[in-house]
């Protein structure tokens, strides 16, 4: 039986430095996951792109196609934008889509695909008003964001912990979107 598809969508956040362990975990999860990069991000995995693409079994994406090309991933059973960095969330919120990362995601969430996103940035970058606001356009399309104790909680500045970014937590999350609770 071929597995659901889990696009796992990474920005330049303190665990994306580890996201070789998000795909696992959610690999463990039952998902064949689709790792796409913000661009930043990818700047970061660069010298070890060739990793994750063997590590996941398809190409790793961080940039729009151009319009000649034709897909490269499999349809999305559904999304998990995580760790979502504080620029990424007021973007979104925002509107603007100018990266795969984004575009992604915020084009799927009306069209029926689950999306999920967890945050990881400080309680210093998340009291910038927009913050509050962008958390609210996503979860009026239906965004399940990952807040709180049932998600992430902003760190105070310099105390960020990013190997111990909640991965199981969110994997539930996704897995009681597209499936409802147990
Ligand atoms: C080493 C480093 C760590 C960073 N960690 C975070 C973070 O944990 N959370 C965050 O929101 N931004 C963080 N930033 C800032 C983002 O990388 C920056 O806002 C970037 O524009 C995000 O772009 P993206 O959302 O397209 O990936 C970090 C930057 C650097 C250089």
């Amino acid at each position: 039986m071929t597995k659901p598809v889990l696009y796992v969508i990474a920005c330049a956040a303190g665990p994306t430095q580890y996201i070789d362990e998000g795909v696992r975990v959610a690999q463990a999860n039952g998902w064949d996951v689709c790792l796409v990069l913000s661009p930043s991000a990818a700047r970061w995995w660069e010298p070890r792109r060739g990793e994750l693409v063997a590590l996941t079994g398809h190409p790793v994406r961080s940039q729009y196609k151009l319009p000649w090309e034709s897909d490269s991933l499999p349809k999305a059973t559904a999304m998990l934008v995580a760790p979502m960095s504080c620029t990424t969330l007021n973007k979104w919120g925002a509107g603007i889509s100018d990266t795969l990362a984004i575009g992604l995601p915020s084009e799927a969430v009306n069209m029926g695909v689950p999306v999920a996103a967890m945050p990881y940035f400080n309680q210093a970058q998340g009291a910038q008003p927009a913050c509050a606001r962008s958390i609210a356009a996503l979860r009026s399309q239906g965004v399940l964001f990952l807040d709180g104790p049932d998600g992430y909680e902003s760190h105070a500045p310099k105390q960020g912990n990013p190997e111990a970014f909640p991965w199981q937590s969110a994997l539930d999350a996704v897995r009681n979107l597209v499936d409802g609770p147990a």
